[in-house]
């Protein structure tokens, strides 16, 4: 398989595989807003809010959002990893939506509804069955895989989406979902969008982000190239550098999804960013304009990384592939709708501050890109063949 597609296809199995790691994102300095971080103004009315999930990757950023707007927030989650320190009160109920659990959540009443780790339609109907009634608005977070084409630059939100070619989409489980995310993930969030507008119609919100990034990201995809920097020396980057790339900052889109519900926006949103065109070599150069470090950029042709089997994260070569327009996704009805993206190197400042707060052993081995040996190797037989 092409090597962008087996990245995004992973995004789904993040709660997953974060699942199996508890203690590393919930203890995480990042998840604190840093010293002197520009106050966040209380909102004109306070909300009821319900977060399903809330304690993974960007629900954290969700809560704290929340909380500082001056909003009463009850989180849903098995309690599987250890609640982080919030700097106010969470309601904690607990439940399992795999097993259908969801007695915690019922006779109860909340203005919104933030859905986070859902990528299975059984889980939205069964949250619908329990919430349908008792919650004013539902914001559902979906991704770009949805988009029966990714091929094309500029797809919006009225692309067609990816058809769903198994049996009993409601009999699917996580497990059948994680054996098979490249042909499961987009076709299975697409059909939980369409469970999601049956059991909360016009009162939905789908908000489908690209990679998201920053802090607390335990993938590693966006990480790779920030922290690859930060070593210096001579970095090898795939393809001619212009590729476009784009991500969003956890945090833009948690404290977002919060604006989404204060305001009662409905529809549906791409949410990807920077808000300019972002190629490949800027985003080098960005991340290297805060480590400082010296560093040079050998450029290497897509071919013949594909010969040698080399995955490189987050890159998606524009001119090739199911999946050139990754890197080109319309954002202008998320930005219209008020969706804001912090500068580039906040991000990446912040984000290689988490990392190295990680242990060390976390640190040493990435879990995206190549390591400097295979790195090295790589320039050495590219040098070769040139
Ligand atoms: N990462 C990316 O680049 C990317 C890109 C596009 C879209 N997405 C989507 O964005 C969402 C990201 O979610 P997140 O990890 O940031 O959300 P989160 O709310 O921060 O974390 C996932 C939460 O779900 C809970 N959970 C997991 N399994 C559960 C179950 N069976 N029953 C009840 N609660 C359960 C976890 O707690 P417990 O484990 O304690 O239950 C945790 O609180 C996902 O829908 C993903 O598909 C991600």
């Amino acid at each position: 398989m092409d090597t962008t597609r087996r990245d995004l296809f992973r995004l789904g199995a993040l709660a997953a595989a974060t699942a199996a790691m508890p203690g590393l994102a919930a203890a995480s300095p990042a998840s604190r807003p840093a010293p002197g971080a520009t106050p966040v103004e209380r909102a004109s009315r306070s909300l009821d809010i319900l977060i399903l999930g809330g304690t993974g990757f960007t629900g954290p950023f969700q809560v704290r959002y929340a909380l500082a707007r001056g909003h009463r927030v009850t989180l849903f989650n098995r309690g599987k990893r250890p609640s982080p320190e919030w700097p106010g009160e969470v309601e904690q109920l607990h439940g399992d939506r795999e097993t259908g659990d969801l007695s915690a959540l019922r006779g109860r009443r909340w203005d919104v509804c933030i859905d986070n780790p859902t990528s299975l339609p059984s889980w939205v109907r069964d949250a619908g069955k329990v919430l349908r009634g008792n919650i004013g608005h539902y914001l559902f977070i979906s991704t770009i895989s949805v988009y029966a084409d990714g091929s094309r630059a500029g797809i919006d939100e009225d692309a067609p989406l990816a058809p769903y070619r198994g049996r009993d989409a409601m009999a699917e489980t996580r497990q059948t979902l994680i054996a098979d995310m490249e042909n499961l993930y987009g076709p299975l969030k697409a059909l939980s969008e369409v469970e999601a507008r049956r059991q909360f119609g016009d009162r939905t919100t789908i908000v489908r982000p690209g990679y998201i990034v920053g802090p607390r990201d335990e993938t590693d995809r966006f990480t790779y190239w920030p922290h690859r920097v930060a070593q210096g020396g001579e970095i090898l980057v795939p393809g001619d550098g212009q590729d476009p790339i784009q991500v969003i900052d956890g945090r833009d889109l948690g404290e977002w999804m919060i604006r989404l519900a204060e305001q009662g926006t409905t529809g549906t949103f791409n949410a990807v960013g920077p808000a300019y065109p972002l190629t490949m070599d800027a985003m080098l150069h960005g991340c290297q304009a805060v480590t400082s470090t010296p560093i040079s950029l050998t450029h290497v042709d897509p071919d013949f990384l594909e010969a040698m089997e080399v995955e490189l994260p987050i890159w998606v070569p524009r001119d090739r592939g199911p999946y050139a327009g990754y890197g080109q996704v319309s954002n202008a009805r998320a930005v219209a709708a008020g969706l804001t993206f912090r500068p580039l190197a906040t991000t990446v400042a912040d984000l290689l501050e988490w990392f190295r707060s990680l242990p060390a052993e976390r640190q040493a081995r990435l879990r995206a890109g190549i390591d400097r040996q295979r790195e090295a190797e790589l320039l050495r037989a590219w040098r070769a063949a040139g």
